[in-house]
């Protein structure tokens, strides 16, 4: 009797083990449901302001990017050490691109970008070994990446949640969620004529405002993101087969708002 029990017992503790690993099998990678990308909001705007203020993050990261770009000659050139592009010089160039842009800014959203420039800065500070790296031309920074990670640092101080969603997206923290390949496909057939839009929503318990800003390509993007579609790029990654003034992608700002 006792063995006869030991028997079920096994059988059935077997076939439990085989249940689990198939369950486990089925679920692994697989995105947990439920959940959002930030649950304590403590930058929050009245909803008079969300659009203006969603609006200035993403005109300021879009600013941000440009700055860097007109740095990359020189930050990809090889015979260069010490490049000198440290934080406070990105800083300086990037907040006085900025000046015009922000003349209306209310006291809270004054708030809000200077954490933003904070934010940029750091990221470049973060990249300083990488950048002064000599005889390699890439050395994976990009305006992209910038942003990427001045957007999670911005993050981490204010609870705002800026990504930037693509077609066809080369950094898995940018693929887009339902909403966001919503908009992009709207974008992607309005081309050049696609505008910014947003819409409140809820986060959770917390009511938001999400914006998106179409990112349009330019020419000295098309050597990674243009044609021949699936040719591979300097980099490594397929291109994306795209021409000047399409829309690759998109800034997307999530911001609370207060009840
Ligand atoms: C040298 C190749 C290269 C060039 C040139 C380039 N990109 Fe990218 N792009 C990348 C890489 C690599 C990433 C991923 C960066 C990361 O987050 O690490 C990226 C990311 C992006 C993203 C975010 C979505 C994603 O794929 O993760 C957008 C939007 C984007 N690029 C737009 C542009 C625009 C606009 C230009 C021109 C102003 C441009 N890129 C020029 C290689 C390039």
């Amino acid at each position: 009797m006792k063995q006869y029990k030991t028997k079920i017992t096994s059988t059935f503790l077997s076939l439990m083990f085989v249940m689990s690993m198939l369950n486990a099998a089925d679920k692994i990678g697989v995105p947990a449901k439920g959940g959002h990308p930030e649950y304590l909001f403590l930058e929050k705007v009245s909803a008079k302001e969300a659009q203006s203020t969603a609006d200035m993050i993403s005109k300021s990261i879009a600013k941000g990017r440009l700055v860097i770009f007109a740095q990359m000659g020189r930050l990809t050139n090889p015979e260069l050490g010490d490049k000198g592009y440290t934080g406070d010089v990105f800083a300086d160039q990037w907040e006085q691109a900025l000046e015009a842009e922000f003349i209306s800014a209310s006291p809270a959203q004054e708030q809000i970008i200077k954490k933003l420039i904070w934010a940029g800065k750091q990221a470049m500070d973060n990249n300083q070994d990488r950048l002064n790296v000599k005889g390699v031309k890439w050395k994976h920074f990009l305006p992209a990446k910038w942003a990427r990670e001045a957007g999670l640092m911005f993050n981490s101080r204010t609870g705002i949640v800026t990504k930037q969603p693509a077609i066809n997206y080369r950094h898995p923290s940018n693929a887009p969620d339902a909403k966001e390949i919503e908009v992009l496909t709207k974008f992607v057939k309005a081309g050049t004529n696609a505008k910014p839009q947003g819409e409140f929503a809820m986060m959770g318990k917390q009511k938001v405002y999400r914006y998106f800003d179409p990112i349009n390509l330019m020419p000295p993007c098309l050597g990674c993101h243009g044609k021949p579609k699936g040719e591979l790029d300097k980099l490594g990654f397929e291109k994306d087969g795209l021409e000047t003034g399409d829309v690759i992608g998109l800034i997307s700002v999530s911001i609370a708002v207060e009840k």
